[in-house]
């Protein structure tokens, strides 16, 4: 494993991952293929490419153009592949589920196909705990059943069902990681921590869905991506593994404890119209990942809080975002009719 292609890779965890891996393998290369969706963004990337130029490579294409993926592999011989292109947003899949089908589940097969074709020694594939569906109680394991519930759940659990088929059917060598919700630097600022951060600095509402009392497991994207190095250097193959931090907590509860370290007051908390099919409740189990000696190191609330400072110190990074007309015109169809009800 030393070429390594990151598809997705100028998104979130994508470019977190980045920059992780190469800091850490001085000998490997990373190429990142990424089709620059409205949250993919070479911006995550601009430190990565002038720090590690001979390193790291980017080509611009989507997953589902075989022809590009299958020349990108051959070009820069690569013998990974680790897929983190997706569409990524509930709320979105709720509004026009089309895309997601086309890339987290089409995409994923054109990979796997390329993956078959060029005998590469790993296909890793990027999942989340959304697949499990909620869970009221108890914490989800890696062979609980699947059970979806949004469009972007269920495309996420298509993929990961290919992903298993390819290596059923043909021996590929697949590894699959579900992580829990990811919050850290680069995340577009339409998923909640981000969202709720960027709106607090600037004394906006903070719309909290229904009664703010589901529970997620929000970890520090940095231990996803350790996860992530763990499970491709250390875990079996045809294996999945769930990434998160092993604990949750309440959506009301990351909002006061976010609001708090900006030192802004809780009224800006607004109670809003609830997400269709919003699941109440995520918990991983992750002793199958510790058993591979890997350990999370921050916490639920200090990634919160190391999280929102980091959205106070870099302005630079979101305000060209938010100010955007695509960002805008996202956020009244999301939110305009919300907050005035
Ligand atoms: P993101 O939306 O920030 O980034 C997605 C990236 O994929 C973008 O750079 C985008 O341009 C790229 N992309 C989209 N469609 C593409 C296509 N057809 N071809 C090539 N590139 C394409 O998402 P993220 O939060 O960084 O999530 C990355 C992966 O991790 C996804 O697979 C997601 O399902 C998974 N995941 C996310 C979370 C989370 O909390 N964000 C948790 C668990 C798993
Ligand atoms: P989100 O960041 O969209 O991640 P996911 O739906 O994939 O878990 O949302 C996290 C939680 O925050 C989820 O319970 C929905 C809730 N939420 C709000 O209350 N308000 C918002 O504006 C958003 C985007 C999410």
């Amino acid at each position: 494993m030393r070429h390594i292609m990151v598809t997705g890779g100028a998104g979130f965890i994508g470019s977190n991952f980045v920059r992780y891996m190469l800091h850490a393998y001085p000998e490997y290369v990373l190429l990142v293929y990424d089709k620059l969706t409205y949250a993919g963004r070479l911006e995550n990337l601009e430190d990565v490419a002038k720090s590690y130029a001979d390193r790291y490579v980017f080509v611009k294409g989507d997953i589902c153009d075989k022809d590009l993926v299958e020349e990108t592999i051959r070009t820069h011989q690569i013998d990974t592949i680790i897929n983190f292109a997706a569409e990524t947003h509930v709320d979105r899949s709720l509004m026009a589920p089309g895309s997601f089908i086309q890339t987290d589940v089409y995409g994923t097969y054109v990979l796997l196909e390329a993956a078959r074709e060029f005998d590469l020694e790993r296909y890793h594939q990027i999942s989340t705990d959304e697949v499990y569906g909620q869970v009221l109680e108890g914490h989800s394991r890696e062979d609980d059943p699947l059970a979806p519930r949004s469009p972007y759940a269920a495309s996420k659990a298509s993929g990961d069902l290919m992903v298993l088929a390819y290596h059923e059917s043909w021996g590929l060598p697949v590894t699959i990681t579900r992580g829990s919700n990811n919050i850290g630097p680069y995340q577009y600022p339409e998923k909640v921590v981000a969202l709720f951060a960027t709106n607090a600095i600037d004394d906006a509402p903070l719309p909290v869905y229904g009664d703010g009392q589901q529970m997620r497991d929000y970890q520090h994207v940095l231990d996803h991506c350790t996860g992530i190095d763990a499970v491709l250097h250390k875990g079996g193959l045809g294996e999945i593994y769930n990434v998160g931090t092993g604990s949750e907590m309440t959506n009301i509860a990351m909002t006061k404890i976010l609001l708090a370290t900006l030192g802004k007051p809780e009224s800006l908390i607004r109670y809003v119209e609830d997400r269709p099919g919003h699941d109440r409740r995520y918990a991983l189990d992750v002793s199958k990942l510790r058993a591979l000696g890997w350990d999370n190191a921050y916490a639920c609330d200090v990634a919160i809080e190391k999280t929102a400072r980091w959205y106070a110190q870099n302005e630079a990074w979101w305000r060209p975002i938010k100010s955007g007309e695509l960002y805008q015109t996202y956020y009244a169809k999301q939110y305009a009719q919300r907050l005035e009800a």
